[in-house]
């Protein structure tokens, strides 16, 4: 199979009709997405990311009325939540109809619902007669894909189309809220900051220690990983020095002077974190593929979208 790099959002569409598989563009993450009604293709997607059976998929719509097909005893903090950010980088975690696979939910009775905000994206779902299941496009515990390019490096022709969105604008997985009865829970930390979420719905409980199930404490702490070791640091010249025998790969938020790396990225020259967070993903492909023997990465600042960088910072060290 020659897979097609495409901006064509009728053969995607195509495609999908036809039980493949497809990488779409979302402002978040690249996904590898698939019929969400369909448990034969569904299960597809798990084998192509090498992922276990119990960690579930997120179910992508384009209009409001969708969520009450797939999801029902919905809170109306959940409303307030969809209201405020979707379409977004907000993931709703709700109690399951029963229309939606088993293999989407890894046998949980909640689904994740996400209304995702990029045109093309949106083109592509408003001509499908069902929503798409789509997890980020790329293997199992391996950093997501933040262009086409990274999900072809992936994947390379073993998925007919990757539709192509050009770089994501938000760079980090979407925020996951779920809700134990009216109280809603934060999940995942994401593209949305915790704050702003508690803006609308007041104070969260965090339950982010083990990101999906948790009946496997622990087990998926390990994610987001680079193939070259990844150390989080506060002191990175002094790290330098402790490692100057060996080709070290820097990862800082602004500064961009140190003499004793090999190469450096600094993901914001401004100081901005909302472009830190754009940048990550797509800076950890580029120093993992620079023949480096160590990557140190400068701890962020802890609140806002800092906070949700310095998750996938420390998931990538584990
Ligand atoms: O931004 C995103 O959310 C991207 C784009 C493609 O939409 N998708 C994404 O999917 O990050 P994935 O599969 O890589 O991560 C989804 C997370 C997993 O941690 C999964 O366990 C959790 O969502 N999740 C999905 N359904 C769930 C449920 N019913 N209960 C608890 N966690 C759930
Ligand atoms: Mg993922």
């Amino acid at each position: 199979m020659k897979t097609s790099i495409t901006k064509d959002v009728a053969k995607c569409q195509k495609l999908l009709l036809e039980g493949e598989l497809v990488a779409i563009p979302t402002e978040t993450v690249y996904g590898l997405a698939a019929n969400a009604l369909d448990s034969k293709v569904v299960k597809r997607i798990f084998e192509m990311k090498g992922r276990p059976a119990f960690n579930p998929l997120i179910v992508h719509i384009h209009q409001m009325d969708q969520l009450s097909i797939l999801a029902k005893d919905i809170p109306q903090k959940a409303y307030d939540l969809a209201e405020a950010f979707w379409p977004g980088s907000l993931t709703l975690i709700l109690p399951k109809q029963d229309i939606v696979p088993e293999i989407i939910t890894g046998g949980k009775p909640t689904v994740g619902v996400r209304m995702p905000n990029h045109p093309l994206t949106q083109e592509l779902l408003k001509g499908l007669p069902f929503p798409l299941a789509a997890p980020s496009a790329n293997p199992f515990t391996r950093v997501s894909p933040t262009s086409a390019q990274h999900v072809w490096d992936y994947f390379g022709d073993r998925i007919p189309a990757i539709l192509d969105g050009g770089p994501c604008q938000v760079g980090l997985e979407s925020t996951i809220v779920g809700f134990e009865g009216e109280a809603p829970i934060l999940y995942r930390k994401g593209g949305i900051p915790k704050e702003a979420i508690e803006a609308v719905v007041g104070e969260l409980r965090v339950s982010t220690e083990n990101e999906i199930a948790p009946e496997a404490p622990g087990m998926l702490l390990k994610h987001y990983s680079p193939k070259t070791p990844l150390v989080v640091c506060d002191n990175i010249k002094e790290k330098l020095k402790e490692n100057s025998l060996k080709k070290v790969g820097v990862l800082s938020f602004y500064e961009e002077d140190f003499p004793l790396a090999t190469k450096v990225i600094a993901l914001s020259k401004n100081k901005m974190m909302e472009e830190a967070a754009t940048s990550l993903f797509e800076a950890l492909h580029i120093l993992d593929a620079s023949g480096l023997d160590l990557i140190l990465a400068e701890r962020f600042p802890e609140k806002g979208l800092g906070s949700s960088i310095n998750d996938r910072l420390f998931r990538a060290q584990n």
